[in-house]
């Protein structure tokens, strides 16, 4: 069989890298638009076949060059997205309204089989966060341009490549305390990026006609749950503080001014609602593709790194070494 042709933007972050690979083995092309290929190409070529991959770079608003990539393509999956906007035209705007919107154009333009684009859960809830309010508008201008639109809404993603389990490890191995944001009470499905890429792959190939799917994890945590899942694993006693949200909004004016924001004041206001599934969208269960990674399972096998000693406190290293004494 002939294989199918996929345009994905943004296939060099954390999601990307993953879905390459799952659409790659399956027979599917992919043509990843990147900004930098100098930065990003090795990466992105590494993820599948020779032959499967080709890789272009652009920016994302030179319309006339990304029609082109149109043309050749069956399906389209649109990954950009950003936490925090910064003053070299990275808006919300921009990315989660405007650039959607016209993929969701150029797809009706050249009659694509497919458009997935990777939204966020729980935006109808936040709506004063400007991160929210973005993404909801670009939803709803896709899928009044393009209706072979399927919008996935994931809970927090998390692999060994993400900017979540990752980072907060990074701040819990060196912070003597940790701040609890709302007591540490907002509810997450955290869901690997193997089981959503599972989900991109079976909509495609299934030719799956819902139009928003809720994407979450196999069970409901809490941020501070996740915190003290965290510490377990890295082997670190903190104390987990909650913060008066006067002192945290103080300290997300603070954070934001670094170029890459530990927390921003739109990044707190998000936080406030939870990132469950709302029972009012079908779910990736409903479309029977349920997640089976558990958040603690999965990061148990690269936590290690955060702890001390490394690679040198696995249960491997330490039966290797026993053995080798007796
Ligand atoms: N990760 C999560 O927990 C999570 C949760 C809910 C929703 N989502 C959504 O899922 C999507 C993918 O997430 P991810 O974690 O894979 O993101 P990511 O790792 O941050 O990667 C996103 C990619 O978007 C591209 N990009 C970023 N800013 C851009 C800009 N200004 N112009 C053009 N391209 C830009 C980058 O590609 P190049 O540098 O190669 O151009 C980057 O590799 C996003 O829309 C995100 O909002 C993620």
């Amino acid at each position: 069989m002939k294989a199918k042709n996929c345009l994905i933007f943004g296939g060099s972050g954390q999601i990307g890298s993953f879905l390459i690979r799952k659409l790659t083995k399956n027979n599917i092309k992919v043509t990843v638009v990147t900004r930098n290929v100098h930065q990003k190409g090795l990466k992105i070529k590494t993820q599948g076949n020779a032959g499967f991959i080709d890789i272009k770079e652009l920016k994302i608003f030179e319309e006339n060059k990304i029609e082109k990539l149109f043309s050749e393509a069956d399906y389209c999956i649109n990954l950009i997205g950003i936490l925090y906007e910064n003053n070299r035209g990275n808006t919300f705007k921009n990315i989660h309204t405007i650039f959607p919107t016209l993929l969701a154009k150029l797809c009706k333009k050249h009659d694509l089989k497919h458009f997935v684009h990777i939204s966020a859960l729980g935006i109808n809830d936040a709506i004063d966060s400007k991160y929210a309010s973005s993404k909801l508008e670009g939803e709803n201008n896709i899928l009044s341009n393009f209706s072979k639109t399927t919008i996935l809404r994931p809970s927090v993603v998390f692999s060994n490549s993400d900017n979540f389990s990752t980072q907060f490890m990074t701040l819990l191995r060196r912070l003597p305390l940790f701040p609890l944001y709302y007591s540490g009470k907002t509810k997450f499905m955290p869901i690997h990026a193997t089981d959503l890429s599972n989900v991109i792959y079976h909509v495609l190939s299934n030719k799956i006609e819902t139009q928003v799917i809720e994407c979450v994890g196999p069970e409901v945590l809490t941020f501070k749950e996740i915190l003290q899942i965290l510490l377990g694993l890295i082997n670190k006693k903190r104390l987990l503080l909650p913060m008066p949200l006067s002192l945290a909004k103080l300290s997300a004016k603070i954070f934001q001014l670094l170029p890459k924001p530990l927390l921003t004041e739109d990044q707190l206001r998000l936080l406030k609602y939870d990132n469950i599934a709302s029972g009012k969208y079908k779910t990736n269960a409903d479309i029977g593709i349920p997640s089976k990674l558990f958040f603690k399972d999965e990061v148990k096998k690269y936590s290690f790194m955060w702890r001390d000693g490394g690679e040198f406190s696995t249960e491997k290293y330490i039966s290797n070494t026993e053995e080798k004494k007796s």
